[in-house]
Parts: C-alpha cells; sequence; structure tokens
C-alpha cells in the first residue's frame, strides 16, 4: 500500500545549553494515521511537538509538512495545524462558548461560518450542554476536551495534541478518542503524546517511543511486538531501560 507522508523529521536536533534533548530524529508520519508518541518524562516529546507546531526552533535539522519547512516556513504549516498544548491554554472567566467566539475571531472566522464552526467543535467534543457555563466550574477533562475543540475551529488537517488525556475520567477520554476517530474518518492526520499504553495500544496506528531524546522503535503494536519479541508492548518498554 502507498502512503503518502505528512510530516518528515530530518535529523532533528535540539540542544538546550550544552544537554542535548532531540539527537538526531529522523523518521515519517503518514497521511490520515494516528501517531503516538511514548516516553517517560524529560524523553524531549513536548520539545519535539513545539517544534513540529513552529514554537520552538531546532538547534539542526527540520521537519517539513507537506514539504513546507517548519523552521523556514512556519506562516505556510500554521494555519494547517490543530495544537493542544499539555497546559490548558483557555479564559477560566469566559464561557466555554465565549472562549470558542475568541479563538474563531483570532483564526479569522465570520458570521454563519463561525457560528457553525463553534458549534460543530462543541459537539465533537460533546460540550453543547456546558457551553454557557465558565470554564473556571469546568473539570479538568471538560477544559481537556474544549481546548481541542480550540484547536479543531479552523478545520487543520493536523492535529498535535500533548498528553490530551493526562488526568482524564474514563467519560472524557472516550469522547477525545471518539473526536480522533472522526478525524481520522476525514483523511486528518493525528498526532499525540501519552503516557497511557492501553490508550497507545487501542488507537495508534504506529507509535514512536523517545528516551532521552533518541528514537528507540516505531512501527505499529504488531510490528514493535515482532521487533522485540514480546508479547505485550508494555515489555518493550520494560527492555528499554527507562
Ligand atoms: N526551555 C527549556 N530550557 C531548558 N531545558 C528544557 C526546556 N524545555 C525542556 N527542557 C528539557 O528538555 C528535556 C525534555 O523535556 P520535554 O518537556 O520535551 O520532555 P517530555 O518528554 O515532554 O516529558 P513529560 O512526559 O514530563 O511531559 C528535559 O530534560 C527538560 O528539562
Ligand atoms: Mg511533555
Amino acid at each position: 500500500m502507498y502512503l503518502e507522508k505528512k510530516v518528515e523529521v530530518r535529523e532533528l536536533l535540539k540542544k538546550y545549553g550544552k544537554s542535548i534533548v532531540l539527537d538526531g530524529l529522523s523518521f515519517e508520519i503518514y497521511k490520515g494515521e494516528i501517531f503516538g508518541l511514548l516516553g517517560p518524562n524529560g524523553a524531549g516529546k513536548s520539545t519535539f511537538i513545539s517544534i513540529l507546531t513552529t514554537l520552538t526552533k531546532p538547534t539542526s535539522g527540520d521537519i517539513f509538512i507537506d514539504t513546507f519547512s517548519v523552521s523556514k516556513q512556519p506562516d505556510k504549516v500554521k494555519t494547517g495545524i490543530g495544537f493542544v498544548p499539555q497546559d490548558i491554554a483557555l479564559y477560566p472567566m469566559l464561557s466555554g462558548l465565549d472562549n470558542l467566539y475568541f479563538w474563531a475571531g483570532i483564526y479569522n472566522l465570520k458570521g454563519q461560518e463561525k457560528r457553525n464552526r463553534v458549534e460543530e467543535a462543541l459537539s465533537v467534543v460533546k460540550l453543547e450542554e456546558r457551553a454557557k457555563d465558565r470554564v473556571s466550574e469546568y473539570s479538568g477533562g471538560m477544559k481537556r476536551r474544549l481546548n481541542i475543540a480550540v484547536a479543531l475551529l479552523h478545520k487543520p488537517d493536523l492535529l498535535v495534541m500533548d498528553e490530551p488525556t493526562a488526568g482524564v475520567d474514563i467519560q472524557s477520554r472516550r469522547y477525545i478518542f471518539e473526536a480522533v476517530g472522526k478525524l481520522k474518518a476525514e483523511g486528518r492526520t493525528v498526532v499525540f503524546t501519552s503516557h497511557y499504553v492501553d490508550e497507545m495500544k487501542a488507537f495508534c496506528d504506529r507509535i514512536a517511543i523517545l528516551d532521552k531524546g533518541r528514537l528507540k522503535a516505531i512501527g505499529s503494536v504488531e510490528e514493535l511486538k515482532k521487533e522485540y519479541n514480546v508479547d505485550n508492548l508494555e515489555d518493550i518498554l520494560l527492555t528499554l531501560h527507562f
């Protein structure tokens, strides 16, 4: 089967002072796949995501999204990315609805289209009933779901989420992955990080395992199990001496 490249990571290196945080990563993410980044605290996942979403510049190497360089052509790639950061980024004193309208304005959406997109985003994350409540009254999982709704407003081809399910209850998790499934069905690409191996196994087409800034393994769960000759993914993580 021919797989179209959506993201190409080429010899990506990131240093903070003398410490190497990403150590020469090279791999691809295909169009329409759900791609998971797994690794212990400090492995470099958020740093990778920050470079992917143009917020941080690499020390050397680059990432290409649809052939555009994230470091040299950030404006070309930004419009096609929806980003859900590890830390919640919302206005707590505004309602969920008003947060969405605020961001829809930033994305230059107007009139009926703006209203439609806001409603659609609310429904994808199933927050219609709480839309008029202040965000400060939301649970952690609801805030995460609203953050995802914000990232979906401009219908990005690539959704990037940094630990979208951290501290989230089962119901919110299910809504998050239902939303991810919808995006996949529309041919969009989703990249996310998580510490939950079970959800990686259940939802990812392929997984990359990062440790100390290095790519330790990449592939589907079946491929990884075969390569490491183990019965489950958790065993691979243990062989990596995290
Ligand atoms: N702005 C910064 N300045 C200096 N060091 C940084 C900076 N940002 C991250 N680092 C370091 O880079 C390394 C990787 O951090 P990063 O946040 O990418 O890890 P992570 O895999 O996302 O971890 P976690 O699972 O805890 O979220 C860590 O050692 C961290 O201390
Ligand atoms: Mg992180």
